[in-house]
């Protein structure tokens, strides 16, 4: 399989940035061939980045549990996918911690991305107080339930929110514990990525593991440079592994 490297850029760039952004990526991504690039920018920019990227498919950021009608400022999966998304990503711990999203909320929108040809990336994650009071286990297994009778094809994110934007990464030995745990619940053909203050420095490390298969990447994905450099070290270790 080759790694998966999605960006999230949260709420952040201008259609300017964005643009230029989308520009520095094609440009990193020509010397690529072994990298599965998942983009995720705000909603407004979905049309442009599907239509700008060029090696690479897109991702909502969130999509609204419901599947149309009156629901001001929400975006339903239909709306993402016109827009040329093909993933979404539910259940991102700030949806969870700042939005109030429940897992049955969650499942709403896993049902609504399966009936939209959406690939849901459910994301889920224990803060350090669960972590820290041994609930780990069952957080994640909670977060995971919704997925039953729920969604035929999906990814998992393991982003724990201690390490989102904090710069404090999980060792690589502390994420794959999680990752195995994941796997022994979704089973093998399900792609996990890694997220929470992922980076060119300790991108080599993360995708090692044998249960990582991709990283989903906020702040660093945002700096161009850094970025690249994330793209180049991890599709050189894809080469290493074939
Ligand atoms: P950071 O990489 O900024 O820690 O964000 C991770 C994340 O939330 C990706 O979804």
């Amino acid at each position: 399989m080759k790694p998966i490297i999605a960006a999230n850029w949260k709420m952040n760039l201008t259609k300017s940035d964005a643009s230029n952004l989308i520009g520095h990526i094609n440009h990193a991504m020509n010397d690529i061939a072994n990298i599965e690039l998942i983009l995720g920018p705000s909603h407004c920019y979905l049309d442009l980045a599907a239509t700008h990227l060029k090696r690479g498919v897109i991702a909502a950021q969130n999509i609204a549990e419901f599947s149309g009608g009156a629901y001001t400022g929400e975006i339903s999966a239909q709306m993402a996918k016109s827009c040329g998304a093909k993933y979404a990503l539910l259940g991102h711990s700030e949806r969870r911690h700042v939005f109030h999203e429940t897992n049955e909320m969650i499942q709403k929108k896993l049902v609504l991305c399966n009936d939209n040809g959406l690939i849901p990336i459910l994301c889920v994650g224990e803060t350090l107080e669960q972590r820290n009071s041994g609930q780990l286990k069952t957080v994640i297994n909670d977060q995971l339930d919704v997925l039953k009778n729920s969604a035929q094809v999906y990814f998992v994110a393991y982003e724990p929110v201690w390490a989102i934007g904090t710069g404090e990464t999980a060792t690589p030995e502390l994420a794959e514990e999680v990752h195995a745990h994941i796997r022994s619940v979704v089973g093998d053909g399900v792609p996990i990525l890694y997220g929470g203050s992922v980076n060119a420095s300790n991108i080599k490390g993360l995708l090692s593991m044998p249960n990582i298969d991709g990283a989903l990447i906020g702040g660093a994905s945002l700096k161009s440079d850094e970025f690249s450099d994330i793209l180049k070290i991890s599709a050189a270790l894809e080469r290493k592994k074939s």
